[in-house]
């Protein structure tokens, strides 16, 4: 049978590593598909770094528009990231009625609806494995694996930058900015650094899970995020020692009011084994009404491993070339014309139980005060703990962990309890999670 042909845009880290495993693993992948995967064209702004990687008979070129006008080429992998050139390369490959694999999840999540309509309308298929959770296999797993569920929730370690610079300071004590620079050397943090780190590319991947576990649109303008630069070693510390970890996970969860989208640094009971993931590596819990709870866990970002993914959409693609559109499992789990309009809750809506950090006067009344502020905005406590001040501070760090509470009641305590006069400074809240439901 007459090879794929593979363009390939960008041969950076995951581009790289798909290249060397595609041509590594080329006979047992060809005894997989039925037919050889070929790469064909190469297209990388740096000319001489594709050249040097590229074997003689691959067409290399330094404009993607080469790749996706040439009609020899079956498949388009797009790997350069972004949001401008590479959505516009995908858009004509779609055009020109080619399918695409991209990792892009950044463009996914803001564009996905435009390019999968786009798709869509030419009979073409858009797969992004790789967008999600680098080498796990999440979006087949919640797509197909899992399709006889209802969803009820997903929560997830999916960033590995992050995770890597929190096992980072938390085992090591290393500082936050020495570790970023170790991330970005080992090829796992975004072009732009503060994607990882403000937890805007766990929103992509959250956007994007969201929408294959419920039929919703992808909806990245509606997701919360708060990244994990404000984390302080000593909360890190205090949440240790009440038995939790804090680990920036990526949520989404069915409601009786809508979808809970959200993603924030957040205390986990130590024992959960979400907990446990450390360094680059990922996982996520799936919570399915038929299946209960189901886990999965891999390297989450750097070059073999997501080529992994990405090579797996090839072969998906190959297996299915001469299948009709109709046949075809929908990119998005949902057929298209019944994805629900459930809304997404806002942050405030959402109820989730919470860690406070305040530093107080240490004097009597002092606590009265702040419980008695807590219980106005009805919220309950369910631990709290003093730590000592030094011998030369009057002032002491409180630690707090409420029940559960809707987020607008705290917003509203927490604006009262910082304007009390025996607390100095910001109150530091971060999200508490269980995982038990
Ligand atoms: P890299 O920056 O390592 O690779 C991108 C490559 O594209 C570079 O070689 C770059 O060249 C090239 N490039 C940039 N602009 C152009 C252009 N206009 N035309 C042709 N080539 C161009 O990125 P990654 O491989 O890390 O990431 C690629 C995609 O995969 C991104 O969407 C990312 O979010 C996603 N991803 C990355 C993962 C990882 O672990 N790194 C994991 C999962 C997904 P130059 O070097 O000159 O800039
Ligand atoms: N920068 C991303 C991460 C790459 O660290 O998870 C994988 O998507």
């Amino acid at each position: 049978m007459k090879p794929i042909n593979v363009g390939l845009l960008g041969i950076g880290t995951v581009g790289g590593g798909t290249f060397t495993v595609l041509k590594r693993n080329q006979e047992e992948i060809s005894r997989r598909t039925g037919r050889k995967i070929v790469v064909k064209m190469i297209a990388d702004r740096d000319l001489a770094k594709a050249k040097s990687l590229a074997d003689n008979d691959i067409i290399v070129t330094d404009d993607g528009y080469q790749v996706v006008n040439n009609p020899d080429i079956d498949i388009v992998v797009e790997l350069i990231g972004g949001n401008t050139i590479a959505k516009d390369l995908i858009l004509k490959a779609i055009e020109n009625g080619k399918h695409v694999v991209t990792a892009n999840k950044a463009m996914l999540a803001m564009h996905g609806t435009e390019i999968f309509a786009a798709a869509r309308e030419k009979g073409t298929v858009v797969a992004f494995e790789a967008a999600v959770a680098g080498g796990i296999p999440i979006i087949k797993a919640i797509r197909e694996s899992l399709t006889a569920n209802r969803i009820e929730w997903a929560a997830g370690i999916i960033n590995g930058t992050a995770n890597f610079i929190l096992s980072e300071m938390r085992e090591k004590g290393q500082p936050f900015s020495a570790v970023l620079e170790q991330a970005t050397e080992l090829g796992y943090a975004e072009l732009d650094p503060t994607f990882d780190i403000e937890g805007i590319d766990a929103a992509h991947k959250i956007t994007l899970m969201a929408a294959i576990a419920f039929g919703i649109p992808v909806q990245f303008d509606k997701v919360y995020h708060e990244g994990i630069t404000k984390l302080t070693g000593e909360d890190i510390r205090y949440a240790e020692e009440l038995g939790y970890r804090i680990k920036l996970l990526g949520i989404t969860k069915r409601t009786e009011q809508g979808i809970e989208l959200r993603v924030h640094p957040t205390l986990i009971p130590a024992q959960q084994l979400l907990a446990n993931v450390e360094g680059v590596m990922n996982a996520i819990v799936v919570k399915g009404d038929a299946v209960g709870e189901t886990l999965y866990y891999g390297a989450g970002a750097g070059a073999e491993p997501t080529a992994s993914s990405v090579i797996a959409d090839l072969v998906d693609i190959t297996r299915i070339q001469t299948a009709d559109p109709i046949h075809r499992v929908p990119v998005l789990a949902f057929q298209p014309d019944l994805l629900l309009d459930t809304p997404v809750i806002p942050m405030e809506d959402v109820v989730t139980a919470y860690y406070l950090r305040l530093c107080v006067v240490d004097k009597p009344g002092v606590l009265a005060d702040i419980t008695r502020t807590l219980a106005d905005s009805k919220i309950s406590i369910k631990a709290m703990v003093q730590k000592e001040s030094s011998a030369d501070s009057d002032q002491v760090n409180l630690i707090l962990l409420t029940n559960l509470t809707v987020e607008k009641n705290m917003n509203a305590a927490i604006a009262s309890i910082e304007k009390l006069s025996i607390v100095a400074g910001k109150v530091t809240r971060i999200r508490l999670e269980e995982l038990t439901n």
